[in-house]
């Protein structure tokens, strides 16, 4: 099909075929941390609310910061976002305490059976957990989940999980055949009725396998998955996409469109010299963006002047997923003000002011340029 794209046949800068494929129930939002995720993935939540039925939004970051950006303290446990009707979020700890992980605590010598076993498997403990989240999670009957995730080194290992604790599942399973008999007959010694005990573990371990298992197929389905990468325009951000779109790759974890977020456009820069070389250098990155990913999905966000913090930034920010950006003429660029402004003679006073500043500042620099020369 690329063969014969034309400039008509770009796909659309918007993530609108995100929201309106409404098979999609696990939705991963992943990229370096500091990018925007957390802000992407919220916003993303908020636009799907209102179409889905039952919007869920889960961190696995372990520096949680969805309480940050609704402005609203989330645990473990999913909690109603503040001023929705149909918008959940939760905080997902890594890092878990095994014995909290339902019906796996309690009798202590399987916790150190697992224990021991999951010393002997990197990162089952971790995968323990995220299986427990997810069964958790598909009891709720949430329409979609969306997923903000760590940094991209920690979201990869996170999609690894179901392998890594399928692997560790068999281990264990293979422990209990070759020494099953035994197990029991020492549990049988220890306390009556600790065959039960082992039988107990064994149909917990199991259950925990067929979630792993039927998370681990969803995931590769891409009627029911897909993964947002989000990024912004810088080398080092270019690069980690790359290597981001190519690991999904090879878990054929279905990956088709990329946020950049932070960028400047070029009707904002008015006289800042320095704003204009950041525009220059962004402009570079995004064609290489646009030249490496033809067959995704580009969605540009405008860097703010100020952060994008509580449920009223958050939903005029994700407005711009579904409506391409563009910037409002400054009324500092010679463009008349607002009628609504106009109105306020104080504040037309002080813009004057500071347009009158900022084109003195500019031929002062264009002096001082010269003056170099
Ligand atoms: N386009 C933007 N303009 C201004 N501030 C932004 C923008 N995107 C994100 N931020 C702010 O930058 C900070 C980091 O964003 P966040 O979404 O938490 O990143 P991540 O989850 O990738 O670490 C937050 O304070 C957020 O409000
Ligand atoms: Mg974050």
């Amino acid at each position: 099909m690329s063969e014969f794209q034309d400039a008509d046949s770009v796909l659309e800068p918007t993530l609108q075929n995100v929201v309106d494929q409404t098979s999609l129930k696990w939705i991963f939002v992943g990229g370096k941390g500091g990018v925007g995720k957390t802000t992407c993935s919220c916003s993303l939540a908020v636009q799907l609310a209102a179409v889905r039925e039952k919007v869920l939004v889960i961190s696995t970051d372990p520096a949680h910061n969805l309480s940050d950006a609704f402005r609203q303290k989330f645990s473990k446990t999913p909690s109603l976002v503040n001023g929705f009707t149909n918008l959940y979020a939760m905080e997902v700890d890594p890092n878990p305490d095994l014995s909290e992980v339902e019906g796996l605590g309690g009798m202590e010598g399987e916790v150190g059976f697992l224990a021991d076993i999951s010393t002997s498997i990197p990162g089952i403990d971790e995968a323990m957990s995220f299986a427990e989240v997810m069964k958790q999670v598909q009891s709720f009957d949430y329409s979609c989940i969306v997923f903000d995730t760590a940094p991209t080194g920690h979201t990869l290992r996170l999609l690894q999980f179901p392998s890594t604790l399928e692997k560790g599942l068999n281990k264990l399973m293979s422990l209990k055949d070759s020494f099953g008999g035994m197990v029991s007959q020492v549990s049988r010694m220890v306390a009556p009725g600790g065959e039960d005990m082992v039988d107990q573990l064994m149909g917990k371990v199991e259950q925990l396998k067929r979630v792993v298992e039927e998370v681990n197929a969803q995931f590769r389905n891409d009627e029911l998955t897909t993964f947002v990468c989000v990024c912004i325009p810088e080398f080092l951000s270019l690069y980690e996409t790359e290597r981001l779109i190519q690991e999904l790759a090879k878990f054929e974890i279905d990956s088709r469109n990329i946020v950049i977020n932070q960028v400047i456009f070029p009707e904002e820069v008015g006289t800042s010299r320095l704003l204009a070389a950041r525009v220059r250098m962004q402009q570079k990155y995004l064609d290489q963006f646009y030249d490496l990913y033809e067959d995704f999905h580009i969605v540009k966000l405008p860097l703010l002047d100020e952060e994008v913090r509580g449920p009223d930034a958050i939903r005029n920010f994700s407005v711009n997923l579904l409506t391409p950006y563009h910037p409002q003429p400054r009324p500092e660029d010679g463009q008349p003000l607002p009628a609504a402004a106009g109105s306020n003679s104080l504040l037309e006073e002080l813009r004057r002011t500071v347009e009158e500043q900022r084109k003195r500042i500019a031929e002062l620099e264009a002096q001082l340029a010269a003056a170099k020369k």
